[in-house]
């Protein structure tokens, strides 16, 4: 009778190589590293790419004439008058960034409980609008819808017996959305947490025959320790309490799924996470959950911290800038709002001839 080994007999374990020399073996075969070997095998192979387009520079605009003043609590952003506003839009559009943000400093002598300048037709968000699209046609010219601004009481709503009206306060935001639209926003950008905004302003816009103009939904917006600097910015902070009532609970994800839905149904073009770095996961969860564009806010706090750090000479600036807007493209975003969207277009380069 012939002696055949039977396979099985070959993977006896007398034939398995002891555990460090299976280790060594295993390495030759896959050396992950092969492919950080240089700096060409590490971009082709490359996940994920940050670029200009992906940004939306949010800038905020007083009244006055040739005003520039920085915030305090984030250095390298500035309130611009109009004219001066103008002037640095030609920086940023040659920069190849597509598309701004705009949030207005109201003097306090123009707040009141309702938010009643906030659908002034001849307003500062209205006039910059129509002046910056006579200038800037091409421009993506995205316009907060809030009260808070426009508050005495500095909240997102109108405030009634220290509680936030929810009806009543959507059909300011309403009136805020005509007002943006007809001055020619490409998109509003409810940032207000109210229920039913979405609905309620994508219904207004197509009866008044507004059908191209986009929402940007700030479907998950948390209430976060980390806006503290844009309220200096624009001198909204709130007058007693806090957001807790409108703004989400940091402790949740599934919730912001929930709202993530509800804006869809409404009418939501692209949803936003806020802030972003504190809420990656969120990001990542709605990535998985819907097929229409993320927007992330890379907000006020985390940008005062890296600032800060920086200023100390603690971390390396650029670097840990251009790591931090990656990661959070990554997570799933496919736009982010970020203050460091200049110095990102320095870096990197515009894409102005990629439209
Ligand atoms: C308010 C609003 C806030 C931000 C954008 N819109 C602050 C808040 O909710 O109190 C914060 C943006 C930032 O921190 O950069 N509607």
């Amino acid at each position: 009778m012939v002696f055949s080994p039977s396979p099985v007999a070959a993977t006896t374990p007398v034939d398995v190589p002891p555990q460090n020399e299976q280790a060594t073996l295993l390495a030759s075969v896959h050396r992950p590293r092969r492919l950080r070997r240089t700096g060409a095998l590490r971009r082709m192979v490359r996940e994920t790419v940050l670029t200009v387009a992906d940004l939306i520079y949010p800038m905020f605009v007083m009244e006055g004439i040739e005003q520039r003043q920085e915030v305090p609590s984030m250095p390298g952003c500035f309130r611009y008058s109009l004219d001066a506003l103008l002037d640095e839009l030609q920086v940023v559009t040659g920069l190849g960034i597509g598309a701004i943000a705009l949030f207005p400093l109201i003097p306090d002598a123009q707040k009141d409980n309702a938010g009643t300048e906030s659908y002034n037709p001849q307003g500062l968000i209205p006039q910059a609008v129509c002046a910056i699209k006579q200038v800037f046609p091409d421009l993506l010219v995205i316009t907060d819808i809030a009260l808070d601004p426009y508050s005495s009481m500095g909240h997102d709503g109108i405030v009634e017996n220290g509680e936030i009206l929810n009806d009543e306060t959507v059909a300011v935001l309403v009136k805020q959305a005509l007002a943006h639209a007809e001055a020619g926003a490409d998109m509003v950008a409810p940032s207000d947490m109210m229920d039913g905004r979405i609905g309620a302003i994508r219904q207004a816009l197509d009866a008044e025959g507004w059908v191209n103009v986009g929402i940007l939904a700030y479907s998950a917006k948390y209430a976060s320790a980390y806006y503290g600097p844009f309220r200096d910015a624009l001198e909204s902070a709130p007058k007693f309490g806090d957001k807790k009532n409108y703004q989400m609970d940091p402790a949740n994800s599934d919730e912001a799924l929930k709202e993530v839905d509800l804006d869809i149904a409404e009418g939501a073009d692209i949803v936003m996470v806020k802030p972003a770095l504190a809420y990656l996961d969120v990001i990542r969860c709605i990535k998985q959950h819907t097929n229409l564009p993320i927007a992330a806010y890379n907000v006020s706090g985390e940008y005062a911290m890296v600032k800060a750090a920086a200023a100390l000479g603690w971390i390396d600036e650029q670097a840990i800038v251009l790591e931090t807007l990656t990661s959070i493209k990554r997570a799933g975003a496919d736009v982010i709002l970020t203050y460091f969207a200049k110095d990102v277009a320095r870096v990197l380069g515009g894409g102005k001839d990629e439209a």
